[in-house]
């Protein structure tokens, strides 16, 4: 069984994020082989297959309160490096994002696919991971948990304290997706769209998940 943990981030933050997530998700599920990948990454060349895993989380980091984009990095990293050239941007920061990963999803129609964004935490904020989920759903995906966002302080970050820890029992939640249980999905179950929906159910039985020691999830980015 496989998960991807799939980050377009241009401060690092979305990828720190997608890291804690993936930690959650070997935690309850050490039998599965968890990867963090950039959108770049994934978008290729050469382009990761989507039809494999079972399970998709992906995440972007909020822009004009909506999901970033090409657009909106290449144009903020233009102003750092005009304003705050000492800034330091993410390994991909340049590449393709999400929106390019969601031409990707209709070929892999039917994959489980959970949506997270990075945001301020201003009630005005507005935020990404809805609208991903919603462009997951559309484009074949079926969605799993409620799109979930995450708290920076600053433009840069760093993440507000406890937003890792709650991004890994986010990803333990998931993991009851893998499992296909609803049992063991926590408050996510209660949640609309959440692992109890219909869909989901078409799941269960394929296994329990466990608590059983983490294995540390592969990331194969280079570090920030
Ligand atoms: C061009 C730009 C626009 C932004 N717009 C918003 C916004 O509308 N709402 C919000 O909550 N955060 C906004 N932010 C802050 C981002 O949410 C923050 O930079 C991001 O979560 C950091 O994640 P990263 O380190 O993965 O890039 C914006 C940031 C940039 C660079």
């Amino acid at each position: 069984m496989r998960a991807l943990v799939i980050h377009e981030s241009l401060y690092g933050n979305t990828r720190a994020i997608a890291e804690a997530i993936a930690l959650g998700l070997a935690e309850v599920r050490p039998d599965v082989d968890v990867r963090v990948l950039s959108a770049a990454q994934v978008v290729g060349p050469p382009a990761v297959a989507l039809a494999d895993p079972d399970l998709l989380v992906v995440g972007c980091p909020t822009h004009a309160w909506h999901m970033s984009s090409v657009r909106s990095r290449t144009a903020q990293m233009a102003k750092d490096r005009r304003e705050a050239p000492d800034r330091d941007h993410a390994p991909d920061a340049e590449g393709p994002g999400v929106r390019e990963l969601l031409e990707l999803i209709p070929g892999a129609p039917g994959v489980h696919a959970a949506a997270f964004d990075t945001r301020l935490g201003s009630r005005f904020s507005g935020g990404a991971a809805r609208g991903l989920a919603r462009a997951l759903r559309k484009a074949g995906a079926v969605p799993v948990g409620r799109p979930e966002g995450f708290i920076v302080t600053g433009l840069t970050g760093p993440l507000r304290a406890g937003e890792l820890d709650r991004a890994r029992a986010w990803g333990r939640e998931l993991a009851a997706v893998l499992a296909g249980s609803a049992r063991d999905a926590g408050p996510l179950a209660a949640r609309r769209h959440g692992p109890s929906s219909r869909r989901m159910r078409t799941r269960r039985g394929e296994g329990r998940s466990t608590t059983a020691k983490p294995p540390a999830a592969k990331t194969d980015s280079a570090p920030t």
